[in-house]
């Protein structure tokens, strides 16, 4: 079970490299150019990982997590989707857009690494 946890951890860390990496993909295509669906599928793997970790933490030993942290994480994911979703099929993005996007990405790094 704990190498499921590490694949998990792995794959929840590729999909923080994606986002990051949208950001620069994002930023080359130019302030006002369509959403790439990368987003999409960044976010789609860190909620199935993210929600596949928590959801295997009672039969990890040694493994707790701070739920009130998990329920932030997610709802700053769930606002980064929803934004992206209202905007992928139109044929340019609003300036705004990538800053917050980027920002909340972000955030959320932070909030996994300095809230404990
Ligand atoms: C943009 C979205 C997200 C980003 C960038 C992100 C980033 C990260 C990072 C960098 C870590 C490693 C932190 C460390 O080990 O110190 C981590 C761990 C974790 N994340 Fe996320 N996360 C995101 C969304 C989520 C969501 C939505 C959930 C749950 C619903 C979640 C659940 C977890 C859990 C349980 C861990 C601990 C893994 C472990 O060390 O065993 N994450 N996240």
């Amino acid at each position: 079970m704990e190498f499921v946890r590490l694949l998990l951890v792995f794959l929840h860390l590729l999909g923080m490299g994606m986002l990051i990496a949208m950001i620069f993909v994002q930023c080359r295509a130019g302030a006002d150019a369509p959403v790439n669906k990368g987003w999409l599928h960044g976010s789609g793997l860190q909620l199935l990982t993210g929600v596949a970790l928590v959801g295997i933490d009672p039969v990890v030993d040694s493994v707790s997590y701070n739920h009130i942290k998990i329920g932030v994480k997610l709802l700053v994911l769930v606002v980064i989707g929803v934004l992206v979703a209202m905007n992928v099929s139109k044929p340019a993005s609003p300036k705004w857009l990538l800053p917050t996007l980027a920002g909340l990405v972000v955030f959320n790094v932070g909030l996994a690494v300095f809230w404990t």
